[in-house]
């Protein structure tokens, strides 16, 4: 096995692993701790988690397309006692660095869940998921307006105070995304998600009728990569200093990589491991291989190599 460093941080959180679980594929770990050790990955984002316990959205709710998967969950999920009473004390008990994604209906809603966080140990940092595609109204999703997305952040940073460092979860389905992620970082967010699923549809042509229930559905999986490396470049380049967890049809230690290069800290592997539970162990060591490969001694050095590569015109 080469010899590189993978540690890398999100605002003051330290990971000794640069790949995580994607919010929302993985719930809380329990089925993926079967196939490796959930302390040996950078760390477990969980289900982005509400109040109230949720049943999400009428069936069917998922459906494949080339090169991707469309879903539409609607935030199924136990609510936020629930959750602390039995998923913290499970990812505690593995040893699992823990980031708790949390998701609202309303501004409020973001502040109490912080509330509910406050003072609970072992984890690492919050993921406030202003960008959830499946939601009734298409006016909640904070992260494609500026102003919201913003308030949402300010109120869960003036809960928490400085006790846990922030990551914003933005939507790619905005027109300047660099706009919405200054603004959710002067209100209070240290790091950024990048990116959740692209809006999207599939119409069953046997049927004629739309494919999921809820008509439209969050597509995520190899065909939305390029968007996400695009996303991460681009905020990279306008806000070097802010540290980025990248995602988007991550499924290679290559395609990681590439996010890594664009300027992401970490990556997030969600789609992958439907097909392969053991994608993100498989991911790390393929990166550690490729790093080392082209000659970096650790993580930290690659992050956004891709910006300091200056391309003459001509070439
Ligand atoms: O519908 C869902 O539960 C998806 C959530 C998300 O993409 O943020």
């Amino acid at each position: 096995m080469s010899s590189v460093d993978l540690s890398t941080t999100l605002g003051n959180a330290w990971f000794p692993a640069p790949i995580f679980t994607a919010s929302g594929c993985a719930s809380s770990g329990r089925e993926l701790s079967q196939f490796f050790e959930l302390h040996s990955i950078g760390g477990v984002v969980t289900k982005s988690v509400m109040s109230k316990a949720r049943h999400g959205r009428p069936t069917p709710r998922m459906a494949e397309t080339p090169s991707g998967m469309l879903n539409s969950i609607g935030l199924q999920g136990p609510g936020i006692d629930a959750f602390l009473e039995k998923d913290i004390p499970f990812l505690l008990e593995k040893k699992a660095r823990i980031i708790v994604s949390i998701a609202g209906e309303t501004v409020e809603e973001y502040s109490t869940l912080a509330r509910k966080l406050r003072g609970v140990s072992g984890i690492s940092a919050i993921e406030v998921n202003i960008s959830c595609p499946n939601v009734e109204n298409r006016g909640l999703v904070f992260a494609c307006d500026p102003e919201a997305s913003r308030r949402v952040i300010d109120g869960v940073r003036r809960t928490i105070g400085g006790e846990l460092p922030i990551i914003a979860k933005l939507s790619p389905d905005v027109t300047d995304l660099v706009h919405i992620a200054k603004g959710v970082v002067e209100a209070g967010a240290d790091a950024l998600a990048l990116i959740n699923t692209v809006l999207g549809m599939v119409i069953n042509v046997e049927t004629m009728r739309p494919q999921l229930a809820n008509k439209t559905g969050g597509l995520s999986g190899p065909a939305i990569r390029p968007i996400a490396v695009r996303a991460i470049y681009q905020v990279h380049a306008a806000l070097p200093k802010v540290p980025i967890l990248g995602m988007g049809g991550v499924a290679s230690g290559r395609d990681a990589f590439e996010m890594i290069i664009a300027g992401a800290s970490g990556v997030s592997v969600g789609t992958a491991s439907f097909g392969n539970p053991n994608a993100i162990p498989v991911i790390q060591n393929e990166l550690r291989d490729l790093l080392a490969a082209k000659g970096f001694s650790s993580l930290r050095e690659a992050i956004g190599y891709a910006h300091r590569i200056e391309v003459s015109d001509g070439e």
